[in-house]
């Protein structure tokens, strides 16, 4: 971790937008996690990088390592921001909760946190007979109550500081009113964040805590990017490639592209973070080149 002198009581005063402030970003050392750090903290904001570095076990896609957690923390400290960064499994509320707890000790004692993002999540696929308990149970922990878990050991922190603060929730394309076949457990999970968006944004809104979702469409990341997703678009082919899915990711969207880049998301992110939104709530913003519009 790297440290530098921060003054948390003067947070807009040098100019960017998250100076002063803590955040804290779940599934941060790689795709859309990391993107997602990498922006909060050039916009100022000492940075909380957490992650399992590991492959759940119903995954058919290669699992974050050590080593990716590892490359979050030197890009982002090469680019002069502020990082700390730990391994910590969204499963497990009270190692989650420890984790928190020693990382806002270490760059922010007795201090504040004032953005979480709560990105770690699985994919996968299979049509309903076949998908497994063990696939539904495994994407329920994960990507519904890994979310709430970072939200409940997370809260406590925000309010003691005082400072209100932004909590954004990634779900999905898929985690809004509409979803793909063979899709049922990723569309639960992602559906049930918008139940935990719409609750404590009426819970936290008085307590100066605004709680808001973002539902990206594909992502230019190894989630989607990987031969059991080809084959789960494309079963007609042996062996589907990265370019045997373009034509069928784009008819997805009214904008002519297959997918959008990380950083993409991570616009619509720091603006949550920040006060530019200060007066939003309670919202789900599709990132989508229009798949919810068509
Ligand atoms: N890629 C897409 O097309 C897409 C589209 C919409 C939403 N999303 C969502 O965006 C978020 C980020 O996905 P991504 O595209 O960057 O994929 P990714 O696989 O590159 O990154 C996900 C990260 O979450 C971590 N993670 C998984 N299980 C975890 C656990 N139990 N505890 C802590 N960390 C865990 C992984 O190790 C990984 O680093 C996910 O919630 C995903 O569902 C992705």
């Amino acid at each position: 971790m790297n440290r530098r002198d921060t003054d948390t009581t003067n947070q807009d005063e040098s100019g960017r937008p998250l100076d002063g402030r803590v955040a804290w970003v779940t599934g941060a050392a790689r795709g859309q996690g990391r993107a997602h750090a990498q922006r909060l903290a050039a916009d100022g904001a000492i940075v909380i990088a957490t992650d399992l570095c590991d492959a759940p076990a119903t995954t058919d896609y290669p699992g974050a390592t050590p080593a990716d957690l590892a490359e979050t923390v030197e890009l982002i400290t090469a680019d002069g921001g502020t990082v700390y960064s730990a391994v910590a499994d969204c499963r497990d509320l009270d190692g989650l909760g420890e984790v928190l707890s020693t990382a806002l000790e270490a760059v922010a004692p007795g201090g504040r946190l004032d953005v979480v993002v709560a990105n770690a999540g699985i994919a996968g696929g299979a049509p309903i007979e076949v998908m497994t308990g063990h696939q539904f149970r495994e994407m329920i922990d994960i990507d519904l109550t890994g979310v709430w878990n970072t939200v409940r050991v997370a809260v406590p922190h925000v309010l003691a500081a005082g400072n209100g603060g932004s909590i954004v929730l990634i779900s999905s394309a898929n985690g809004g009113l509409k979803a793909p076949p063979n899709l049922s457990h990723y569309a639960a999970a992602k559906h049930g964040v918008v139940g935990i968006v719409h609750s404590l944004a009426n819970e936290l809104g008085p307590r100066g805590i605004r709680v808001n979702s973002v539902h990206p469409t594909a992502v230019d990341t190894d989630m989607i990017h990987n031969d059991f997703t080809y084959r789960l678009f494309r079963p007609d082919l042996a062996e589907p490639t990265r370019d045997d899915v373009v034509d069928l990711f784009t008819s997805f969207h009214s904008l002519p592209v297959p997918w959008i880049d990380p950083a993409d998301v991570s616009e619509a992110v720091a603006f949550l973070a920040s006060d530019a939104s200060r007066y939003i709530t309670g919202v789900t913003m599709p990132i989508d080149a229009g798949l919810s519009a068509r």
